[in-house]
This record gives C-alpha cells, structure tokens and sequence, in this order.
C-alpha cells in the first residue's frame, strides 16, 4: 500500500475561488485523490487559504476591518465553493491559524542556525505619498526579462520568471500610481546559491516529472540561483523569530508552502492524533504530491525542497509536482481584476457542480493552456454526458425495466461479439487507471467517453429492440453487456464524477462500498433500481445568460 500526501496549493484568502484555481490545483488534486482511494492506497489530501501577504493586509485596510476577518470570510466561501464542488480535502486549514506561526518560526531559525540565511541591508522601494515601504507586489513595471508591461515586482505573469523588484523597468507603485523612492531597510535572505549543488542532484532524480515542470525548472537552474529575501515589512504576516527586527514579518512565500504542515498537523489533532502528521511527514516512503498552477512552480520545486532539506526533523521532500498550465476562458487570459473569471459560487446558483468537473477534466490545461467557454461546456454536457453516457443507461434501463422487470442475468456462454466487446472495455478501463496514476484526467476523461460510446455502438448493432421479438435470451445478454459496460463506467469515471456515479450504481442495484479492483469481477446479474435521468440537457438560453453576464461585469 503506498503512502501519499496530496496537497493544493494554498489559495490567497482575498478572493473566493474560480474556476482556473479549480483547473490548476484543486479537481486534479481530488481526482487523484479519489483515484489513490480507490486503489486502497493510504491518502491524505491536504490544503488551506493562503493567509498572509499585502493584497489581504491592503483590502482590509480599504475596507476598514481587520485582515483576519476578511481571511476568515473567504476561508469560509472557499469551503463552501469546495464542497459545492464535490472536492473533498480530509483538511482545509488557514495560514493563519495556530499551529502556523510557530511551524513557520522553526523553519525560519532552523535555516538561520544550520547558515541558510544571510541578514543584508538594502534598498527598498518606498512610497513617499503613502508613508510605507513597497513589497514587491506592490511595485510593478516593466519585465526585465521579456519586456511585457504590468510585470509585479516579485514576479512577470508573462514568462513566468521571477523578478527582483530593483530590477523592474519604469516602476510605480500600485498604491499610488507615484514613481517610488528608494530607502535602506534590513531584511534576511535564503542563501540559495548554497543550495544549488544538492538541488540540481536531487532533481536529476526526477526524470518521471512532467515535461512542462521539468523545462521550466531546469531553464531556472542554468540561470544560476540567486540569494531570496524572504522578510517583509508589514504588520500582517508571521513575525520572524529574532530580536529587534523592527517588526519584520516572513514574506507570504516563506511561510505558505510550511501550510501543508501545519494544516496536516491540524487535522491530526481535530482527529485526536496529535503525533500521526509525523507518519506522513518523517517516512522516506511518503510520496508527497504537490498540485499547483504554473506559476507556483519554482516555488515548490527549487526553494520549498531546500527549506524542507534542512530542518533538524528528515522531512520528506516532494515527490512531484504535477503543475498545470493555464486555464482561459472564451479564449482570452483570464484575470480577477477585470473580473474576467467565473466564480464557483456563481456557477452553482445555475448548474450542478458534477458538470464542471467534467467539463474542466476534459479540458484540464495539463500540457499546455486550455480555454473554457461557454458554448464548449454546452456541448460537453448535452453531447458526452447527455446524449453518450446519459443514454446509454437510459435506454439500457428503460428496456431492461419494460422487458425483463429490471432483472439481467448473465448467459453461462457469451456470443463472441458480447465477448469481444468487454475485453474491448476493460483494455481501456485499464488504460484509465494509468491515466489517473500519471496526472491525465484529460485522456482518462476522453477515453470514459470513449467506452460508454461502445456501448451505444453496440446496443445500436445488436437492436435489441428486434432480438426481444425473436429471441429474448439474445436480448438479454445484450442488457447484460451494456449493464456490466455501465457498472465498469461507474468505477473508472468515479475520480471525476463521483456524485452521477454514485446516482448509477444505484440504478444498477450496486450497493456496497466499490474498489479498483470490482473491476474484474464477475458480476452475475443486475437487479435495476428506480431509474432516473443522470444529466440533464442544458438550453441555449442558459449559456447566453452566462456569457452575457460576462460581458456586462468585464472591467
Ligand atoms: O499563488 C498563489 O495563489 C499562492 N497563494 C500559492 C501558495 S502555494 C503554497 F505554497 F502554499
Ligand atoms: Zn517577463
């Protein structure tokens, strides 16, 4: 049995959840989840809102209440998104909850006393008009790198690169849209060029990690890794652990990934297993699995391994890191400040939550950026769930319920067609499971398709329609086959729409808790249970509405 911590990555707690955090970190993460389960592996899933940093400490300051309320009121629409959603975490945590501060202040001296990191005095960017000094989100300009405008200080959302702010070309502040002045400050550094030898190594050793993260990683290294400020100057943040520091708190970076910890260690105390974090966190033999976004990959695969490395605990350091590019929606970037997004909780006062998760697994942006719209998701829907998969039961069960009282048994010898057409299914029920094990939910999701299609193909060729006038044992079979193609169908979509499958087995009279391994079972007989509609058709007047309604809230 394998042992896997799977976490997402930490969402900032300014903002309730859209659908590119779903597509980036979140329904990946749970169908592997789902998927592990089913193999009966050992698995927790693990995340949190992201609860630091200057976008929060700024809209609270706007709005005239503390920063924490705000967090914990989207901390909270966060959960609610999730569970909306079907996306089942055993914790979501917060980075400002308890366990956290002291976590991130033992990293911090761990790194300190073991020579990590350096205390410099520099030049900071400074708002004159605004009386404070600028993180680096703060400031932005133009990229250093590929020249794009509207590069952050901290990073360019166009190539990707990280950016030291001192280096942007014409900044500005964001509070003020005023030049900044420079001033001298103190802040501690990460010593990463101390890490490169043993980074590179270890990275080395992650040939099986996706093409996409191991490019950008590598094109990061033969860049030469360079020293880190991971201090701040703001009063909402994690203090750092030393005397006199003019109330420097630990940049949000520092401090976020050390929340899959501190979220784990609160799960296992809510359970009242304060010590069993350790079994995940100190085993060599924990795989842990961090699903992210694109833009989070330096962080997860450069600085966070080299904070983990030297700890006096022998943490376990990632085993992948499954990014995935980007999502856009009706072909253009999105972004939140034009509120060019759709947001969770929007979507589901007007759809069912399985139906994104479809529509995103089929489109997941895994190798490279994919586009959600509105007319694809209509299509998706009424076409593969509807029409392909929803029809296959339907017509399956109706029959099976006029014909034979919903009771289909199997014939002790199956014609070669009926014989055929399983090994058919199960070659590619099996190819599924390696989609999901290697981070495809895209082709695992296109190939469940691909197998209820055979069965419609099928039902189509055998006409049972016909066989029942003549010879009802023949019909039967045929019931039996696309029955037994629906209860494979059950297990393998399961990982991406868990709550339709449930509604199937039901209808199949398959009662009892399901595993990987029913797969190859030998099912006898099926005993149709009431039969209802799985999906439903969605009306082109619903799909305007929605991007309608895009239009009209687009900054
Ligand atoms: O980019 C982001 O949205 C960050 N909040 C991700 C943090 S991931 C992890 F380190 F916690
Ligand atoms: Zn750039």
């Amino acid at each position: 049995m394998d042992k896997i911590l799977v976490t997402s990555a930490l969402t900032y707690a300014n903002g309730k959840l859209h659908i590119g955090h779903i597509a980036g970190s979140y329904l990946n993460a749970d169908v592997f989840v789902r998927y592990q389960k089913l193999l009966k592996n050992d698995v927790i899933y693990i995340g949190g809102s992201d609860d630091y940093g200057t976008p929060i400490s700024l809209k609270a300051e706007e709005e005239g209440v503390t920063p924490q309320s705000i967090v914990d009121k989207f901390n909270k629409s966060m959960r609610a998104d999730l569970a909306g959603l079907n996306i089942r975490l055993d914790n979501f945590s917060g980075t400002s909850h308890q366990n956290h501060i002291k976590d991130s202040q033992d990293f911090f001296t761990n790194l300190n006393e073991a020579g990590y990191i350096k205390k410099r005095s520099l030049q900071q960017f400074y708002d004159a008009s605004k009386n404070r000094f600028l993180s680096d989100r703060l400031v932005e300009g133009i990229c250093p790198f590929c020249k794009a405008d509207g590069a952050r200080g901290d990073q360019c959302d166009e190539c990707g690169k990280l950016i030291d702010a001192m280096e942007l070309i014409d900044p500005k502040s964001k509070l003020s849209a005023e030049t900044p002045i420079i001033k001298e400050t103190t802040h501690w550094y990460l010593d990463l060029p101390k890490f490169e030898n043993e980074l590179k190594d270890w990275l080395e050793t992650k040939t099986y990690w996706k093409d996409n993260v191991r490019n950008f990683i590598l094109s990061w290294l033969n860049e030469g890794l360079q020293e880190r400020a991971i201090t701040r100057d703001l009063d909402w943040g994690v203090p750092i652990p030393l005397e006199n520091t003019d109330g420097k708190v630990l940049y949000v970076w520092f401090d976020a990934p050390i929340g899959y910890l501190s979220s784990t260690k609160e799960f296992f105390q809510k359970i009242d297993k304060p010590e069993k974090w350790k079994d995940y966190w100190l085993d060599k033999n924990t795989k842990m699995v961090h699903f992210l976004g694109k833009d989070n990959i330096p962080f997860h695969t450069i600085i966070w391994p080299a904070m983990l490395s030297k700890q006096k605990e022998n943490f376990v350091l990632p085993h992948n890191v499954p990014a995935n590019e980007y999502l856009t929606l009706e072909g253009q970037k999105m972004s939140t400040s034009r509120d060019w997004t759709v947001w969770v909780e929007d979507y589901l006062q007007d759809f069912e939550g399985e139906y994104l998760r479809f529509v995103l697994a089929a489109n997941a942006p895994e190798t490279r950026d994919s586009d959600f719209n509105w007319k694809d998701f209509q299509l998706k829907i009424n076409n593969d769930l509807n029409n392909v998969l929803g029809n296959l039961a339907n017509r399956n069960f109706m029959f099976a319920k006029k014909y034979f009282d919903g009771n289909i048994s199997r014939k002790n010898e199956l014609s070669p067609n009926a014989k055929n057409t399983l090994t058919e299914v199960n070659d590619l029920a099996s190819e599924i499971g390696k989609c999901y094990a290697n981070y495809e939910v895209r082709k695992a999701t296109k190939l469940f398709i691909d197998i209820a299609r055979i069965g419609n193909k099928y039902f189509n060729e055998t006409q049972p329609w016909k066989e029942i006038k003549t010879d009802s044992a023949k019909a039967e079979e045929t019931l039996f086959i696309c029955s037994e193609i629906l209860r494979i169908i059950s297990i393998v979509a399961s990982p991406v729409i868990p709550k339709s499958m449930d509604k199937l087995r039901k209808m199949l009279g398959l009662n009892e808790e399901f595993f990987w391994q029913n797969l190859a079972k030998n099912q006898h007989n099926f005993i149709i249970d009431e039969v209802e509609r799985l999906y439903r058709k969605i009306d082109d007047n619903e799909i305007e509405k929605q991007i309608n309604l895009l239009e009209k809230k687009k900054r």
